[in-house]
């Protein structure tokens, strides 16, 4: 049986992944889960899956040399898909320091530890042992609103700490790569949206604020472009990269979504409204009138598109859900998961909200 080790696997694209992989492989495989369990990280959305005996939680950080070496010492890790990072870009512009711990540093221990696990003593590495570094379109920095793809031969040129952090630890994978010949790939992905995804980003965060009927602050002039993927096909994208993929080869991830955030917003509004019955007495108070502009965020990168060319070409992936059915899907989900909300929330969500958005 091949066992995985997956890093922060409680949080959003980890824990997704983790129910992806099981419902494609079943008890064909083993997953070992490490997480610290951060402000993002939340066994709440593994609850469906905790008590398999193919599935094993650790909570570690990943800076922590000797446990993540024991858990390589104690198990047989055939694969390892590295998702646990500081990820959000707001958080890192007033607290860069723990990004760079986290996404440069943790990232360094996963290499040292499977390295160290999987070198035979002539410098080869075990056969088919494979390491997954999940990374960002952000690295490649910022596009002119007309025109112009990430491709996976575009300069790096990350503008936030969260993007340069990200930016440094790709930069170690390819450093592990070619001077080793580190058994390794790199995706690099575009945003997100799903289940499960903490309301500091976008999507999830003006959904909850429509629903309580709260202001939906908009930064700069609205027209900022990101590239929209369901969290599905990207955890898709990972698995077919790692199984399908060229080794030592990075693969962009995304699949032509460009949006503004503003056309996101009413898209969101739009669905709500249609989505909830007339009798949900919350359904009045969603209207445009909530949009709300606020001061920019600072360095705003203004548009990312990915290319996904060559991951199409060379190992068949595609995404499978549109913009208009993934964002129902997810609306859908957040309607049926109230608690998860309400438990995510409370306790220092307020004080960061508060921290983020009282004086903008
Ligand atoms: P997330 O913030 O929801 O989850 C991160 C997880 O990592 C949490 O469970 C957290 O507890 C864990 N973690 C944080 N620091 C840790 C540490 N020191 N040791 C162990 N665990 C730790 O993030 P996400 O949105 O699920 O993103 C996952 C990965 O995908 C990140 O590497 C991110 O850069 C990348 N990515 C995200 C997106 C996106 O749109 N969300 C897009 C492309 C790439
Ligand atoms: P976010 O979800 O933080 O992802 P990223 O910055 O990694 O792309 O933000 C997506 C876009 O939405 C980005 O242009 C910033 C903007 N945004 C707002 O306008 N208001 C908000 O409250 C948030 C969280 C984001």
């Amino acid at each position: 049986m091949r066992t995985y080790l997956v890093t922060g696997g409680a949080g959003f694209i980890g824990s997704n992944y983790i129910h992806y992989m099981f419902k494609k492989y079943g008890n064909e495989i083993r997953i070992i889960n490490v997480d610290k369990l951060t402000y993002a990280g939340n066994l709440e959305n593994l609850a469906d899956i905790e008590n398999r005996e193919n599935y094993t939680f650790i909570k570690a950080d990943i800076c922590d040399t000797e446990k993540i070496n024991a858990v390589f010492a104690e198990n047989d890790i055939q694969r390892v898909v590295h998702f646990a990072a500081e990820s959000h870009v707001d958080r890192s512009i007033k607290h860069p320091e723990v990004f760079v711990k986290t996404n440069v540093l943790g990232t360094l221990v996963m290499l040292n530890a499977a390295k160290a696990a999987w070198e035979l003593p002539d410098g080869s590495f075990k056969p088919d042992h494979k390491f997954l570094h999940v990374s960002t379109d952000e690295v490649y920095g910022s596009l002119e609103e007309d025109g112009g793809y990430f491709y996976e031969t575009t300069p790096y040129a990350p503008h936030s700490p969260y993007s340069a952090s990200k930016a440094s630890s790709d930069m170690l994978v390819k450093a592990y790569m070619d001077t080793y010949k580190f058994p390794a790939n790199i995706t690099n992905c575009s945003n997100n949206y799903g289940p499960y995804q903490f309301p500091e980003k976008l999507i999830p965060l003006m959904i909850n604020n429509a629903l309580h009927g709260r202001k939906l602050p908009v930064y700069g002039d609205g027209k900022n472009v990101r590239d929209w993927l369901y969290v599905e096909d990207h955890c898709k994208g990972i698995d077919m990269v790692q199984e399908k993929g060229r080794l030592f080869e990075t693969y962009n991830i995304g699949g032509h979504n460009e949006r503004q955030n503003l056309q996101i917003i009413h898209t969101i509004l739009e669905t709500l409204r249609e989505m909830l019955p007339d009798s949900d007495p919350r359904k009045a108070g969603i209207t445009d009138e909530l949009i709300t502009f606020v001061e920019d965020r600072k360095g705003h990168d203004r548009r990312y598109a990915i290319a996904p060319d060559k991951i199409r070409a060379e190992v068949g992936w595609y995404p499978e859900t549109t913009f208009e059915v993934g964002i129902r899907k997810t609306i859908e989900w957040y309607f049926e998961h109230e608690e998860w909300m309400n438990h995510v929330t409370s306790g220092d969500y307020q004080k960061y909200y508060d921290d983020m958005y009282s004086n903008r």
